[in-house]
């Protein structure tokens, strides 16, 4: 499910790439995947995960990736509604679906759901850091609550065998949209502030570009799942953070990384690169925007159960996704 997404599109060739499996995919679009469309081992289909005749096709399938949702923080205020059906109501019918099945449900989470984390907050327990989700008056906390519930209630539900991944701020080429070109509205920070050095616009540091996240390669995510495939009998059950602690930084942080890899890659002197601008949350995201100051994953379990460690640097990584996206998006300046 969501096969044609950001990090669906990256699992999606490296299963055909490193195993001989045959795949079915459900997404509401394909542009990202259409190399494999012509696969023989690749059945497609443009579906919603909301119709229940859906849910028992993919259902037949021993093991179920779920990585569809809405998921860009822009819509969390102005569509709260259909992002908690997305993240809650859809995945839940799924969810129940491969407890009659007997299907592994390897269904994808947020770090999000670690909720409302201050600046000076510790590294991030799986099974035992308090969560505070912000009021229900900052509708930006309805994601992280729905995908929180989902979570709560796959553990719960009898006969499921689940694994729940939680990102922490994936990161790598076909990530999000440009606005106005192939998308809609606001899109994650990566695909944000490329667009905006892309345009020649300024970067804008909500609320001063303060907090801090792990950017996380796609391609460790990626290696990160099949690990997962390779220890089922140890994933079972369990919740796993994935995330690179040693790329932490603030988002005005890598505002400035950016600058400078977007120079080099252009061959421009940083001087000659669009700076930055701060800009309050409410003004940028509008009314009910909140956020969490630091979002640190312990990565612990993943080594310890899975052998999991993520291994590409930060600059690397924002290296190939800032060269794709200019290429990507040479023709729509
Ligand atoms: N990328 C990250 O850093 C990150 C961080 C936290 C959580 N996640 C979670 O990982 C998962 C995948 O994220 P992504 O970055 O690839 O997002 P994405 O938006 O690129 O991909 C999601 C895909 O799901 C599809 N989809 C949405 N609703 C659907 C529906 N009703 N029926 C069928 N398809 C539907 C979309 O068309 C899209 O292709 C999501 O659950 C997201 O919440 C990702």
């Amino acid at each position: 499910m969501g096969c044609g997404g950001f990090i669906g599109c990256h699992l999606l060739k490296a299963i055909f790439e490193r195993t001989s499996w045959r795949v079915f995919g459900v997404d509401l679009e394909s542009y990202r995947i259409q190399e494999h469309l012509a696969n023989d081992r690749f059945e497609f289909l443009c579906a919603d995960l909301a119709d229940a005749a859906v849910v028992e096709r993919i259902v037949r399938y021993p093991v179920v990736v779920n990585l569809a949702a809405i998921c860009t923080p822009g819509r969390y205020m102005a569509e709260a509604a259909e992002v908690i059906r997305s993240n809650y109501d859809h995945p839940r019918a799924l969810a129940d679906a491969c407890a009659k099945s007997g299907s592994w449900l390897i269904h994808f989470s947020t770090s999000e759901i670690y909720g409302k984390t201050a600046a000076d907050s510790s590294a991030l327990e799986e099974d035992s850091s308090e969560i505070v989700l912000g009021p229900v008056t900052a509708s930006r906390w309805s994601y992280a609550t729905a995908k929180l519930l989902t979570e709560r209630y796959m553990a719960g539900l009898a006969g499921l065998n689940w694994t729940v991944v939680r990102p922490f701020n994936f990161v790598g080429p076909f990530m999000d949209f440009m606005p106005g070109v192939d998308g809609e509205g606001i899109p994650r920070v990566l695909a944000n502030f490329s667009t905006a050095l892309v345009r020649g616009e300024s970067l804008k540091l909500v609320n001063g570009g303060v907090a801090k996240r792990c950017f996380t390669s796609v391609h460790d995510a990626v290696d990160f799942v099949f690990c997962l495939f390779a220890k089922a009998d140890k994933g079972v059950g369990q919740a796993f953070n994935v995330g690179n602690v040693d790329n932490e930084v603030s988002i005005a942080e890598l505002a400035g990384l950016m600058r400078s890899v977007f120079a080099s890659v252009k061959g421009k002197p940083e001087n000659d690169v669009p700076g930055v601008e701060v800009v309050s949350g409410e003004d940028y995201y509008g009314k009910g925007y909140d956020d969490s100051l630091r979002r640190l994953p312990s990565v612990a379990k993943a080594e310890n159960l899975l052998g999991f460690m993520a291994k590409i640097p930060l600059k690397e990584a924002i290296e190939e996704s800032l060269r794709w996206f200019v290429g990507h998006y040479v023709d729509a300046c």
